[in-house]
């Protein structure tokens, strides 16, 4: 009878969290693991219909879903239900797995490598006997960020329902980035109420990490070290990408437009502004069409990702005026194979929304960043990327709150104009590849989580 070790990962419920959640467990099966990859029914169905084979299946990883608590029709994005349906049922149904894939008489499983966010996972761990990891996708400083809440509290600067008391630049210690206290990742859930339910769940997440044996973090020792310093439990073991191997099912949830590929091999090098925003990020009409107009202006070759719910109106007349005006050097896509892209020798500069996946993805491939936050810890990386490491530059919104044409045309000259930029996102380039290539600080933090686990 085969004995390997034998792992269930489960993921935030979010397409920035299952990738990185993907690459984590390809790497584990690399390493003789058997992994059991846990997505909520929803997202399941949405991997399954967005791959090409319409099967969703990742390479010796058995994928398996569970409900989410919410009925089909409702909106996932708001994240208020999603947390309050989930904890409702996933605890139940993740228990169910387990015990009867213990009963079963294969591998045993033995360990939990839960989201930071899913912080129930480790109690299921912990009720169960079985051993926890817990795999934080964002920033170190983020999650830094998360566990000084109480010194935060203390210090005047928080109030107990984690809204800032004053307004002003904050930072974590010397060489770590800084944000408006109204920044902070949990200040933007809506309404009072929506604020009070994500803060309490940030906090109870926090204490929930005690349970966990291990804190690994998708970033890499040399680019956080003055938070990883002060913060040793926190283990880089990043940048987790597919870029080792790229054509490895990464769970996306909507069908990646792999010819754009094709369009890029036609551009010269070092010409394409690639411009994407994750998959949350929403634009109201009138910032949707001053982007556009704003690539136009620029007369560069672009790739523009415009998800389906990236805007209210993602066609129509004015849209196919754009596409008409623009047509041979502009390309837009309803979602791309990013980390292919990112690679490609034609890519000049990332306008990017800054979400850590996308900030790994273009530290990896030494490109220059157009940062444009628009949540959560977004701001933190656009801080990171503009202010620390000194590899991109920020756009600035006008009086009310657009960032106009003109300044995307502009910051995009400067952008393109700055050898320093381009030195140093080289420099970090090497650095990210050093750190997960054998004997690098990555790679040793990952072996030493990685035996533990086999024991
Ligand atoms: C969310 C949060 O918004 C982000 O701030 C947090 O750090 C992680 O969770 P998301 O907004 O989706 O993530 O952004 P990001 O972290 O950049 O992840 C997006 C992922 O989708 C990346 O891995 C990127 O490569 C991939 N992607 C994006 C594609 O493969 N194709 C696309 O067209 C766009």
């Amino acid at each position: 009878m085969s004995s390997r070790p034998h792992a269930i990962v489960i993921p935030f419920p979010a397409q920035g969290h299952v990738i990185p959640f993907l690459a984590l467990s390809h790497s584990l099966v690399e390493q003789g693991f058997r992994i059991t990859f846990v997505n909520t029914e929803f997202n399941a169905d949405r991997v399954v219909a967005a791959s090409p084979d319409k099967s969703g299946d990742a390479e010796g990883i058995h994928m398996v879903s569970i409900p989410d608590g919410l009925a089909p029709g409702e909106d996932r994005n708001n994240l208020g239900k999603l947390v309050d349906g989930y904890l409702r049922v996933m605890p139940g149904y993740l228990e169910d797995l387990i015990r009867k894939a213990n009963e079963s008489g294969g591998d045993k499983i033995k360990w939990i490598i839960a989201d930071e966010n899913m912080g129930w996972a480790f109690e299921v761990a912990k009720k169960m006997g079985i051993r926890a990891t817990c795999f934080w996708t964002a920033s170190a400083a983020m999650l830094a960020t998360m566990l000084s809440i109480p010194e935060l509290i203390r210090a005047g600067i928080l109030d107990a329902d984690g809204l800032p008391r004053r307004h002003e630049k904050f930072q974590l210690s010397p060489g770590t980035p800084s944000i408006q206290t109204t920044q902070f990742a949990w200040n933007r859930a809506g309404d009072a109420a929506g604020q009070r339910i994500i803060f309490q769940l940030v906090v109870n997440n926090t204490k929930l990490l005690e349970l966990a044996e291990y804190v690994i973090c998708n970033t890499f020792h040399e680019i956080e070290s003055p938070v990883l310093t002060v913060f040793p439990n926190i283990l880089p073991v990043g940048p987790l990408l597919s870029g080792q191997a790229f054509g490895k099912p990464m769970g996306h949830f909507w069908p990646e437009d792999v010819t754009c590929v094709e369009w890029l091999d036609e551009q010269p090098d070092n010409s394409v502004v690639y411009v994407a925003f994750g998959s949350m990020t929403v634009l109201d009409r009138s910032q949707f069409e001053e982007l556009a107009l704003g690539l136009e202006l620029s007369r560069r070759p672009f790739l523009w990702v415009v998800r389906p719910d990236l805007t209210d109106e993602t066609s129509g007349a004015w849209l196919d005026g754009f596409r008409e005006r623009t047509v041979g050097r502009g390309r837009m896509v309803s979602w791309s194979p990013q980390q292919r892209i990112l690679a490609h020798p034609s890519i000049a500069c990332f306008l990017s929304h800054c979400g850590w996946n996308s900030t790994m993805e273009g530290v990896w491939n030494g490109v220059p960043f157009l940062c444009w936050p628009y949540f959560t810890d977004q701001f933190l990386d656009d801080s990171y990327i503009c202010n620390v490491w000194r590899i991109g530059l920020s756009l600035n919104p006008d009086e009310k709150g657009i960032v106009p044409r003109e300044e995307i045309k502009e910051k995009l000259e400067e952008l393109l104009a700055d050898e320093g930029i381009k030195a140093r996102a080289l420099m970090w380039k090497d650095a990210a590849r050093r750190s997960v290539g054998e004997g690098g600080s990555s790679w040793k933090n990952l072996k030493s989580v990685v035996d533990a686990m086999r024991e």
